[in-house]
């Protein structure tokens, strides 16, 4: 798959195309949480996606999604999945992540905190708690659980037992909501974040790190930045473009390392979703 390109397509197309060849994965999936009555624009989440399926819907998709993570990822890679909920719909996480836990390969061997500076004020609410955290689910395949890979050193061996001690990495992350807000997707995440994830998860320099909803690229910039290669999905024209515009104020190194590519067939999402080869491929 070309390097370095956020491919403007559904995520379980794009990974039909894919071969083993991920190191890891790094994502914040759309988290099922507008209101179906958010139709205006302005009340949306994103600017293309439409963040209201059913809750069936969403965890069948979410385990699609899985099972095509298997076919892509590297032996010993892993999945970081940022997911967090809405205050309609608390239990949803908790459903998605035991699913994916029975259907799919994968079992969560960390969760990692992620607290942010500021919070949305919950003042409405008499009874439920201002959320300034979200969750960074690391998901490793069952039978990967001793031996997936990160990055802790060995501090010293132990010289009666031969065992090694390794540092300390907590899984307590504090890092900004976003590099900026806009109007595009007000759900990004910060580069910040993403290189501090890559720096305990990206097995070594150039290693491939793909994200299936890539938004604003802001994990592409964290991977720029990290000196390692990205493979990204978004389904919105407009949010890839946002990150052309930035790559454009990168070196020439740089510049010359990321590549484009613009699948417009493939912006009518039910028309790919419908895609019976994309879809029969992704079958284990
Ligand atoms: C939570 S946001 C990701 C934000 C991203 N981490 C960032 O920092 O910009 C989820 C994104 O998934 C995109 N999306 C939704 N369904 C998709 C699909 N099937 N394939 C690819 N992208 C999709 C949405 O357009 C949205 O931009």
């Amino acid at each position: 798959m070309t390097l370095n390109t956020v491919f403007i397509e559904d995520a379980l197309v794009t990974m039909s195309r894919m071969k083993k060849e991920v190191d890891l994965v790094l994502t914040s999936p759309p988290y099922n949480s507008s209101r179906p009555s958010a139709s205006d624009k302005h009340n949306r989440r994103y600017d293309v996606y439409k963040d209201s399926k059913s809750d069936t819907e969403y965890i069948k998709w979410t385990i699609k999604l899985f099972k095509a993570y298997h076919r892509i990822l590297k032996a010993n890679g892993v999945v970081l999945y940022n997911l967090s909920y809405s205050s309609d719909n608390p239990a949803l996480i908790h459903l998605v992540v035991a699913d994916i836990i029975r259907n799919t390969p994968f079992t969560v061997a960390d969760t990692i905190v992620w607290k942010k500076p500021k919070a949305m004020p919950n003042n409405k609410s008499a009874n439920r708690l201002t959320r300034i955290t979200e969750t960074v689910y690391v998901f490793c395949r069952k039978k990967e659980l001793k031996t997936f890979k990160t990055n802790k050193k060995v501090v010293s061996l132990d010289k009666r037992t031969g065992q090694h001690n390794y540092e300390n990495l907590f899984n307590f992350i504090e890092a900004p909501n976003n590099d900026y807000s806009n109007q595009l997707n007000k759900a990004t995440f910060s580069s910040e974040l993403a290189m501090k994830l890559l720096d305990i998860y990206a097995p070594g320099p150039f290693s491939v790190v793909f994200d299936s909803f890539m938004g604003m690229g802001t994990t592409a910039k964290a991977a720029l930045r990290k000196n390692l290669h990205f493979i990204g999905s978004e389904i919105s024209a407009q949010q890839v473009e946002q990150f052309e515009i930035y790559k454009e104020g990168l070196p020439n190194a740089e510049k010359r390392r990321y590549k484009i590519e613009k699948i417009l067939n493939s912006l009518e999402l039910d028309k790919v979703v419908q895609n019976k080869g994309a879809t029969e491929k992704l079958t284990i």
